[in-house]
Parts: C-alpha cells; sequence; structure tokens
C-alpha cells in the first residue's frame, strides 16, 4: 500500500482521536517528515486533519470520503468489497465493474465512486449521483446459480440494501417491486443488475449488482424533488457512507446465500409496499390500474386487473396508486 493510503488507514482507525506523528511513522514504518507530507497532501485532497501541537493529527469524526482504509475496517464478508476500487469520479460503475468482469474479476470485486457522469437506472433511465451525496456502488457476483435462481438476485440484493440501511441508521425502509428502496413515499435506493449468460453451459456467468443509496442529499433536482429523498432529510441520524456500504456487502454476501432456498422471499414480500395496494402498472408504454395480491417465489408480481383477470407480472413499472 503506498505511503498516503498507510497514514489514511491509521487515521480512519482513530478517527475523532489523535494520534502523534512518532506513533504514525512507527505504525506504517516512515519517517514524521513524510507522515507530515502524507497528511498535507491528503489535506489537499479534501480531508479534514487537524494538527494539534504535543497530540498529533486527527481525521475530524465528520470526515466521510469513501476510501478502501475507510470501507474495508468495516467488512464482515469473506469475499464481497475485499478487492475494492474507489473512484473520485466514473461514468457509471456498472459498466466499470462490467469491464472487470469481462477481465475475470473475482466474485465480490467491488467498484464504488464519488460521483458518477452517466449513472445508468433501470428501462434505460438515467441516475442522478452528486458529489459526494450518496454510495454509487457496483458488485460483480459469480454465484453458481441457475438462470432461474439468478433472477432473484435483485430482490435478494433489495433485502440486502433495506436490511443494511435500517441497520446503519435505524430507518423503517421498504421495497417497491422489483427493486427500488423506500421511505414513507419516498424513494431511497434504486438497484440495476445487470448479468451475462453463458450460452453453452446454461448457467450465469456473472452479475453485476449496481446500488445507488441517497445518504447525504438535502435537497433534489425539481424533476426528482417529489418522489426522492435521502437518509439525512429521513433522519437525524449521522451516518457514515463508509460504513453503510461495508454494511451493504455485510448484508448482500449474508443474503446471497439464501437465494437457493428462497428464504429471503419472506423478508422481502414483508418489506413490499404495494402488496394488498391498489398499483398502476406501466408497461410496454400501456398504463394500467390493478390491485396487487402477491409476490410469488420467483419475485413475480401478482396481480388482479379491473376486470378480475388474475395474472403474473415478470417485469414493468409499478407504482402507488393511493
Ligand atoms: C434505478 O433506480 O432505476 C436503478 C438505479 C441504479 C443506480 C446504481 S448507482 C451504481 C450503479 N451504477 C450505475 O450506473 N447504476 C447503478
Amino acid at each position: 500500500m503506498p505511503l498516503k493510503e498507510r497514514v489514511l488507514a491509521v487515521l480512519e482507525e482513530n478517527k475523532g482521536k489523535s494520534v502523534s506523528g512518532s506513533e504514525i511513522a512507527r505504525s506504517v514504518g516512515m519517517t514524521r517528515s513524510a507522515v507530515w507530507k502524507a497528511v498535507k497532501s491528503l489535506r489537499e485532497e479534501g480531508y479534514s486533519i487537524c494538527a494539534v501541537t504535543n497530540r498529533g493529527y486527527c481525521l475530524s469524526e465528520e470526515s466521510d470520503f469513501l476510501s478502501e482504509q475507510s470501507i474495508v475496517p468495516n467488512l464482515r464478508t469473506k469475499d464481497l468489497g475485499r478487492k475494492i476500487d474507489v473512484f473520485k469520479t466514473v461514468d457509471s460503475t456498472n459498466n466499470f465493474a462490467k469491464s472487470l468482469a469481462q477481465l475475470g474479476a473475482v466474485h465480490g470485486t467491488t467498484v464504488i465512486s464519488e460521483t458518477q457522469t452517466h449513472g445508468k437506472g433501470r428501462m434505460g433511465r438515467s441516475f442522478y449521483a452528486p458529489l459526494g451525496m450518496g454510495i454509487y456502488m457496483s458488485i460483480v457476483l459469480r454465484p453458481e446459480l441457475s438462470v432461474e435462481h439468478s433472477l432473484l438476485i435483485t430482490s435478494c440484493a433489495a433485502v440486502a440494501v433495506a436490511e443494511a440501511i435500517e441497520n446503519v441508521s435505524g430507518l423503517e425502509c421498504k421495497i417497491k417491486w422489483v427493486n427500488d428502496i423506500y421511505a414513507g413515499n419516498k424513494k431511497l435506493c434504486g438497484i440495476l443488475t445487470e448479468a451475462s449468460v453463458n450460452v453453452e453451459q446454461g448457467g450465469l456467468e456473472y452479475a453485476i449488482v449496481g446500488i445507488g443509496v441517497n445518504v447525504q442529499n438535502v435537497s433534489f433536482p425539481k424533476a426528482i424533488a417529489d418522489t426522492a429523498t435521502s437518509i439525512k432529510m429521513e433522519t437525524n441520524v449521522p451516518v457514515s457512507r463508509s460504513v453503510l456500504a461495508a454494511e451493504i456487502l455485510n448484508c448482500l454476501e449474508e443474503r446471497l446465500g439464501t437465494v437457493k432456498e428462497k428464504s429471503f422471499m419472506d423478508e422481502y414480500r414483508r418489506r413490499s409496499n404495494v402488496i394488498g395496494r391498489r398499483i398502476e402498472v406501466i408497461h410496454n408504454d400501456v398504463s394500467e390500474i390493478m390491485d396487487c395480491t402477491g409476490i410469488d417465489e420467483i419475485g413475480r408480481l401478482l396481480v388482479r386487473t379491473a376486470s378480475g383477470e388474475e395474472k403474473a407480472l415478470m417485469s414493468g413499472t409499478v407504482r402507488l396508486a393511493e
């Protein structure tokens, strides 16, 4: 690890506490003047590090930059996030993760960025990703799953993200089919899963699970202001994006282990904000009002149309009608 990153790791480990220059120098195996240079360079990157005479350096408790050093110590995973690339900016973490997957990136490889210039949403939409406000993260998965089971990865990820947000902030999270996380009646997070299938062997080659969570936002552009929210806007609990990113990886790894037995589906249904509600379903630009009666074991939305016909939907966009 380069010297600057080693200094950052010590400061992150002692966030909010002072560590003397000589202590840092000893633990990273460099001189005090090299420590000072590393601190100067970290400050130039925007880190808030104060220097107190006779006490040393202290990384501000409020520091919320994403880095390998701030995320990895919070992981309890075996694979997810153990190989991680952290960017200031990237076009789309899903695109970057996909190119890594095509080059053979291992299961659990994670890409996270402070912002995205072309963040992608479902159905060809864009995803709003302002600098330093959210978690924009994509994970390369290579689970041994049939194509049928791999369709459940997105629902499984929705459960994991909802759990992680609740664990870190206490905010109650619901899931709007298929994969939006809601707080009250506003969207907090979107998930976009892109998969590559091995045609010859008939199984999943890899899946990219892309997760975008609004964390520190205090406002949104007009077009989404009525429908989007953030953890900060919903709760007064200060949330570290690094701690939340790690918790998402922790919960995702645990839940992914249950995809085959589908035990997460009960939790998915418990968190659903559409079951038992009147909904508007938009499919191929056609909108229809229906009643949602449930979600089945393969993640299909069970609905009853206005004419009384029972259907199981595989895809579409759902809006809460009342
Ligand atoms: C949606 O709400 O329609 C899905 C949004 C998914 C956004 C995330 S942000 C990280 C990853 N990279 C992307 O380009 N998209 C996903």
